[in-house]
Parts: C-alpha cells; sequence; structure tokens
C-alpha cells in the first residue's frame, strides 16, 4: 500500500502539472494578493501619497526605457492603477483555478516584464529585483497552463467530449463569467474595507517643519559622516521607487527631498555651489535648505521627506 502510495507519486512528479504546481500555487497567490493589496490600500489612488500610482507614473515617465509607451497613460493614472490591480487579481485566480491559465501566464508574464520595465529597472544588481525573477516563474506556464491538474480548462475540456459545440462554449463562457463575477465582488468589497478601515492612515509627506521624526522605522541612507557639509547625496526612496536627495546643510543638521520636480515629474540635480535643485527639463530651481520654489515653472515645493539621526546614522522615513 505505502509502495503503491510512493509510485503513484513519484509518476506525478514526473509529470509538468504536478511538478510546478507549488510554483503555481504561488504564482497565484501572490498575484491575487498584489491586486487586493492595491485595492485595499487607500494610498495606491491617492495624488497626495508618495506611494501612489500617480507618483509613480510620473517618475517612470521619465526614468523607463519604456517611457514613450507609458506616457499616453499618464493623463488616467487613476485608471491604470485600476486596471493593474484588476490584472493582477484576473491572473491569479486564473492560474489557481486553471482557467484559461496558458492566457493568465501571459498576461503574469507581460505585467512582470512592464514592472521590470519600471518599478525595478534601476535596481543593481539586477537580482535583487524580484520582478525579474516573476518573469522567468511565468514562462513555463505560458507553455503548458495548468497542464490539465486540478484545472477547471481540464474539467471543461472533458466535458466538452461528450457536449461539443456551442453549448460547451456557452458552458465556459458561464463558468468565465461567474469567476469574473466573484472576483470584481471581491475586488470592490476589499476596496470598500481598505478604505473604510484605512481612511484615516494615508501616508503622506510634508513640505514644512522641521523634516525630523521620532520613534524607530526609516530606512538609513548614510552614515553622519559619509556626506560632507553643503553637499548631498543621492537615494531611492523604497516603497516608490523614486529618486531623493538627502542634503548635509552648510549650517549643520540633514534635510531629504524627493528629487522629483513638482512641475512634470523629471529629477532635479543638485548644485553645491549654489545649495540649489535645478530640474533640467524645463528650468526649475529649488532651495536645498527648505525644497521652496526659486524660480522657473514649478508650482509646488519639492516634497520633503522626515529625516532621523539614529547613532552616527541618517534615517529617511
Ligand atoms: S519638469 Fe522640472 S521644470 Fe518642468
Amino acid at each position: 500500500m505505502h509502495r503503491a502510495i510512493g509510485r503513484s507519486w513519484q509518476a506525478r512528479l514526473a509529470e509538468p502539472g504536478w511538478l510546478l504546481l507549488p510554483l503555481r500555487v504561488f504564482l497565484g497567490i501572490t498575484f491575487t494578493f498584489a491586486g487586493l493589496q492595491k485595492l485595499a490600500d487607500p494610498a495606491y489612488l491617492d495624488p497626495a501619497s508618495p506611494t501612489s500610482v500617480q507618483r509613480q507614473l510620473m517618475v517612470f515617465v521619465h526614468t523607463s526605457p519604456i517611457r514613450t509607451l507609458l506616457s499616453p497613460f499618464q493623463p488616467h493614472p487613476g485608471m491604470v492603477g485600476i486596471l493593474i490591480a484588476l490584472g493582477e487579481i484576473a491572473v491569479g485566480t486564473g492560474t489557481l483555478l486553471g482557467l484559461w491559465a496558458r492566457l493568465a501566464a501571459v498576461g503574469g508574464a507581460l505585467l512582470s516584464l512592464t514592472f521590470l520595465l519600471t518599478v525595478s529597472w534601476h535596481t543593481w544588481p539586477y537580482y535583487y529585483g524580484s520582478d525579474i525573477v516573476f518573469v522567468v516563474m511565468w514562462l513555463p506556464f505560458t507553455a503548458v497552463g495548468s497542464a490539465g491538474v486540478l484545472s477547471l480548462d481540464a474539467w471543461l475540456d472533458r466535458t466538452r467530449g461528450h457536449d461539443p459545440g456551442r453549448r460547451a462554449w456557452l458552458r465556459h463562457g458561464v463558468t468565465t463569467g461567474s469567476a469574473a463575477a466573484v472576483v470584481l465582488a471581491t475586488a470592490g468589497l476589499t476596496a470598500w474595507i481598505g478604505r473604510a478601515v484605512g481612511r484615516h492612515a494615508v501616508p503622506r509627506q510634508s513640505a514644512t517643519g522641521s523634516g525630523y521624526f521620532a520613534g524607530g522605522g526609516g530606512t538609513t541612507v548614510a552614515r553622519m559622516d559619509e556626506i560632507d557639509q553643503g553637499s548631498a547625496k543621492r537615494f531611492t526612496i523604497a516603497q516608490s521607487g523614486e529618486p531623493a536627495w538627502l542634503v548635509h546643510l552648510p549650517a549643520g543638521g540633514f534635510a531629504a527631498f524627493s528629487a522629483v520636480c513638482t512641475h512634470a515629474g523629471c529629477a532635479v540635480d543638485f548644485s553645491t555651489s549654489d545649495q540649489e535643485f535645478s530640474c533640467p527639463c524645463h528650468g526649475a530651481i529649488y532651495s536645498a535648505a527648505s525644497g521652496a520654489v526659486l524660480g522657473g515653472p514649478a508650482p509646488a515645493p519639492l516634497t520633503r521627506l522626515s529625516v532621523r539621526l539614529d547613532g552616527d546614522t541618517v534615517r529617511v522615513l
């Protein structure tokens, strides 16, 4: 009996569908979770949040190698954000259910490739970014789908054998429509709950105040002795991938700002001699001490980030 079960599992592991099942479950759960998490996060579609899709799109149209493809979508960031979240959920549930599994895998690979060319493009070394791994993980499923294992596609194909023709397609359509209805209802409920629970917790960055924060958290950006007074260090904000500057002020103390120009999203440069940030696109000038606009077309100051001095390190929130 024991030997029979052992042989049966050995035989199954020789089949691609069973061999790839753990990876398929992981991808399905991860993409479904990622989509639901975006919809549940009130900051995701809030233009005032540094992690919003609006803010990220503004950065990517200047930093991504596919910026010409992204530019037409820049005026519609909300739509882009919702489509990305729903796309992730559709890909994830299709993969878990084995419904249109190859199509879901192609969608997953394209989404991951888009994230690789935007969010992860400047990650170095390249293997520190997860999106390149996701692109590769999707590839076998674009060829075999669910390979007939724990799959609605396989079940529908079997029933089609007894009942070919229009009724079989109707059954496939009804199954797909039912799954889509459940997914949309779950997505809507998730978005509603996320906003009801988290509407007071949307993280915003302040352009005013001292710029220092108390308590834990934040990301270590530099050692205090690493940046000379009057100099600055460029870094990347972990949550949004956008560029930022940490300035060691000439009078002492530190200040940090998003490097995203508030005019149209180019990354600003720092000038040690002028103690200013300047935008290479249309000439906006900002104070390196406060982020205030000193000249040019920028409509608002640079977004100020909170700084904490922790021992001999500088942390930014
Ligand atoms: S994008 Fe900076 S001045 Fe236009």
